[in-house]
């Protein structure tokens, strides 16, 4: 593959993708009310509980230090108890992925934590934190950027071929795809 890290490469190979997703979850208006807000934490319910198995794989927490901390369902489940939300629970999908496609899945839902700078910004507006609703939007201890840049390096640091690479790619592309699909589909829209 090029000279590009797998995260830049990931991240040069995601961008009109993310910014389609970006659109789209913001075409929603998911700040707009505790309401609209709700549908989005089903939306992330349903995400962070497909991606969950690969914090808890143990293959990879061997070779990803503190991996398991960083799953967020938990934090995306307390959201929910505090807004009073249940699943979406209709029409289901569970996605799967093989262990080098994980990586880009992996890829997909820490890098979504960057974005959340913003997103933890509007739902502060409708009077949401990390102590209410908004706990799985807030910045990890270590602060969001220096968070990222470390779970990049590990991720780079992963001993994979160039097919296991290619796969990654694959992965993020499904990840996105995946993440659309359950917005339209809690939102109930075809936009
Ligand atoms: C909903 C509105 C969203 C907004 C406003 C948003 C915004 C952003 C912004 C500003 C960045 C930083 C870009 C940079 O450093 O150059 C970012 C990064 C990222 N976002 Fe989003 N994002 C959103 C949703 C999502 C979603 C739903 C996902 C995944 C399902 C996602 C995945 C990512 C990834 C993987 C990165 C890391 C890019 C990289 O540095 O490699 N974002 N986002």
């Amino acid at each position: 593959m090029s000279e590009l890290t797998l995260t830049e490469a990931l991240k040069e190979h995601s961008r009109t993708t993310h910014d389609a997703v970006d659109n789209l979850v913001m075409s929603m208006e998911p700040f707009a009310s505790h309401d609209n807000y709700r549908k989005f934490l089903q939306a992330q319910y349903e995400f962070h509980s497909t991606v969950n198995p690969i914090y808890h794989d143990t293959k990879l927490a061997s070779q990803i230090e503190g991996l398991a901390e960083l799953a967020r369902l938990d934090r995306v489940k307390s959201d929910m108890k505090d807004l009073q939300v249940e699943p979406f629970g209709k029409d289901v999908e569970t996605p799967t992925f093989t262990d080098a496609e994980a990586i880009g899945w992996l890829y997909c839902v820490e890098g979504s934590n960057v974005g959340a700078a913003i997103l933890y910004k509007e739902a502060g507006k409708i009077d949401l934190s990390d102590e209410f609703g908004a706990s799985h939007l807030a910045a990890h201890a270590d602060g969001r950027m220096p968070h990222w840049r470390a779970t990049k390096a590990k991720i780079n640091a992963l001993p994979l071929s160039d097919d296991d690479k290619q796969s990654a790619m694959k992965g993020a592309d499904d990840a996105f795809a995946y993440f659309k699909r359950v917005i339209r589909k809690v939102y109930g829209t075809q936009a």
